[in-house]
């Protein structure tokens, strides 16, 4: 019988070695090349590429044909990162167990290989084997909005920008800057297979694992230890409200849980083998 470990390791495998093909080239700006294949290849969960292909696992496709779509939105999110760690936003010199970007490259390479990330993306996306094109099509819009000015950076700006401290302000910013590029990575499955009837379903665990994700981030930023592989403290130093302020470490744990069921529950009809309940359980308890 498959694990849910096994299945998550073949997942991983498939994104790393899909990954490692990226950017080899050694044009005369292949330093621009090594800043990108620097935070790509430095060891993430993977978690989203896993999500994308477990989606388009369940809704009956082959799930290395999401492959492409699935790494485009990785790429996504090792962008928000990079530029997450810059000095001018959340100041951090540790990502993944490694120096941040800018520590290795300097800013400005630093800026531009998260740049350039960004279109590589969609290039990967609209260029996808053996999909028609209005599924790249779908795919691509699904990324432009769990990404763009009423996604991800919009959750950024009001995260680093507005100072947000109640736990309204603070469920909005988890929404936006981690549900988003969370259930954009869900529905990238769904909408790779066209199966629109998994589209609602796949937002909905998106967004509540993605709530959950948040809050266990905001925990370990107080309790996390070198495995977490980013600076403990980082949210107090920049002065940041975050749940562990508002519920207290117990409270986040409930609110953890609570969001986890929440996110089980949206997919229970679809969930064969139970992945996506065992990814969500396992995620709830995460340490790195
Ligand atoms: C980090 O995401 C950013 C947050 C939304 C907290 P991950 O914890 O998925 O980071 P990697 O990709 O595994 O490094
Ligand atoms: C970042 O939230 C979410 C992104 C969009 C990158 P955090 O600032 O809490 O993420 P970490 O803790 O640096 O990974
Ligand atoms: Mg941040
Ligand atoms: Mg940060
Ligand atoms: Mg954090």
């Amino acid at each position: 019988m498959e694990t849910f470990e096994s299945r998550y390791e073949e997942y991983r495998k498939a994104v790393e070695a899909y990954l490692q093909g990226l950017f080899k080239g050694k044009p005369h700006w292949k330093d621009l090349y090594e800043a990108m294949r620097y935070s790509l290849l430095a060891g993430g969960k993977r978690i989203r590429p896993v999500l994308t292909l477990e989606f388009a696992r369940l809704a009956g496709m082959d799930w290395q044909t999401a492959l492409p779509v699935a790494c485009a939105l990785e790429l996504v999110h090792t962008y928000s990162l990079i530029h997450d760690d810059l000095p001018c936003m959340d100041d951090d010199d540790l990502r993944r167990g490694k120096p941040t970007n800018h520590k290795v490259f300097g800013e400005t390479l630093a800026v531009l290989a998260g740049d350039a990330l960004q279109p590589e993306a969609f290039h990967l996306i609209l260029t996808a084997p053996g999909l028609p094109t209005e599924r790249r099509a779908a795919c691509a819009l699904i990324l432009a909005q769990a990404a763009g000015a009423d996604g991800m950076v919009a959750g950024q700006v009001i995260d680093t920008l507005h100072a947000p401290s109640t736990q309204e302000e603070l469920t909005e910013v988890h929404r936006l800057k981690t549900g988003a590029m969370i259930a954009g990575a869900c529905k990238l499955g769904a909408a790779a297979a066209g199966e629109e009837a998994l589209l609602a379903a796949a937002e909905e665990y998106g967004y509540q694992l993605g709530l959950a994700f948040q809050i266990r981030d905001d925990m370990l930023d107080v309790i996390g230890t070198d495995e977490f592989g980013k600076p403990i403290g980082s949210d107090k130093e920049e002065g940041k409200v975050t749940f562990v302020d508002l519920l207290g470490l117990d409270g986040c744990d409930r609110a953890v849980l609570a969001a986890t069921e929440r996110a089980k529950a949206a997919v229970s009809e679809w969930d064969r083998g139970g992945f996506l309940g065992d990814l969500a359980d396992s995620l709830a308890e995460r340490n790195k």
